[in-house]
């Protein structure tokens, strides 16, 4: 089983370069997939390339997706009325067709979407060691996290609703179809199997751990006590947190202040994270790729 990586954090914590940073170490010796789920993809600017629509090989070892919305709404909305015209009256598809356009732009489709793509990259046979996922910030994230609890319980009562018409119509039309040859069963138990198999890799701490990036200060320690808890009672695992951007180490005396309140900061993120790994990385004087490899460093 690939190991699957999830980077997650604040907005602007450095989610990205991180997750570039650890990719472009893992690299060395695995076979990496990095992904980026964040509708703002960075992942080319900071290795600076440009990424395009499909997968992007940057060395022997090391791949790039960069997960479009819209595309994947599209592409995800057009699946759902392909799936529906094969089963359904086409007065009915009618008034799905009205439905299916106000979901492309209804709350959560966006999401739906690029967590059905996640999926679809988590399981496909491809045989990458490691898959890093460079999120979007926090409450969007832990959003698509929470959908394969959410999904295996809907898939469940829609699973039984529809074995209940299909007897139903057995008894009117005195018929026995057999329940294994109705495609829209078909295709919930198969969504079911799929929302099941994510769920089971979500809470294998074998398979998939979440590393957190923060910065020493109030705002992003507060975001990140409470992602923990939901990634808690997500069963998620966390690998370690990731006190990026610090300065404490630097011998630059404009940066003598900020320094007393980071090591405030610093303290209290020891008593409040006891039971986790921290690490730390320090403020560089440095970006786009040349900060990527000085990270790549350290990991
Ligand atoms: N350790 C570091 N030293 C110096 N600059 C850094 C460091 N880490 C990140 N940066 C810089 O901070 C900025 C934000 O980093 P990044 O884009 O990785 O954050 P992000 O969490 O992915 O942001 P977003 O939430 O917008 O996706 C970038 O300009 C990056 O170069
Ligand atoms: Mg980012």
């Amino acid at each position: 089983m690939n190991k699957i990586i999830f980077v997650g954090g604040k907005g602007g914590v450095g989610k990205t370069t991180y997750s570039c940073a650890l990719a472009l170490k893992k690299s060395k010796k695995n076979k990496v997939l990095l992904v980026s789920t964040d509708p703002a993809h960075s992942i080319g600017d900071a290795f600076q390339v440009n990424i395009g629509k499909d997968i992007y090989t940057y060395s022997e070892n090391l791949f790039f997706i960069e997960v479009d919305g819209e595309h994947e709404s599209n592409k995800y909305i057009e699946k759902i009325e392909n799936q529906c015209k094969s089963i359904l009256s086409p007065i009915i598809m009618d008034e799905i067709r009205k439905q299916l356009i106000l979901a492309k732009v209804s709350p959560g489709t966006f999401e739906a979407a690029i967590f059905d793509k996640m999926i679809d990259i988590i399981l496909s046979p491809k045989d990458f060691d490691y898959i890093i996922f460079d999120t979007a910030p926090t409450g969007h994230t832990l959003k698509l996290l929470a959908f394969p609890e959410l999904l295996e319980s809907w898939f469940d009562s829609l699973i039984k609703k529809r074995e209940k018409i299909l007897m139903l119509k057995n008894m009117i039309d005195n018929k026995k179809t057999l329940y294994a040859e109705d495609e829209m069963l078909t295709i919930l138990k198969n969504r079911k199997y799929k929302s099941k198999k994510i769920k089971e890799i979500f809470s294998d701490k074998n398979s998939l751990s979440f590393n957190f990036v923060l910065n020493l200060d109030k705002l992003s320690i507060a975001e990140t006590r409470r992602a923990l808890d939901t990634l808690n009672n997500l069963n998620i695992y966390l690998d370690k947190l990731i006190i990026n951007k610090n300065i404490i180490e630097s011998k630059n005396i404009y940066f003598e202040e900020r320094k007393i309140l980071e090591e405030k900061e610093l303290e209290n993120i020891k008593k409040i994270f006891k039971n986790e790994t921290l690490f730390f990385v320090p403020l560089f004087n440095l970006d786009g790729l040349d900060l990527l490899k000085k990270i790549t460093e350290i990991l």
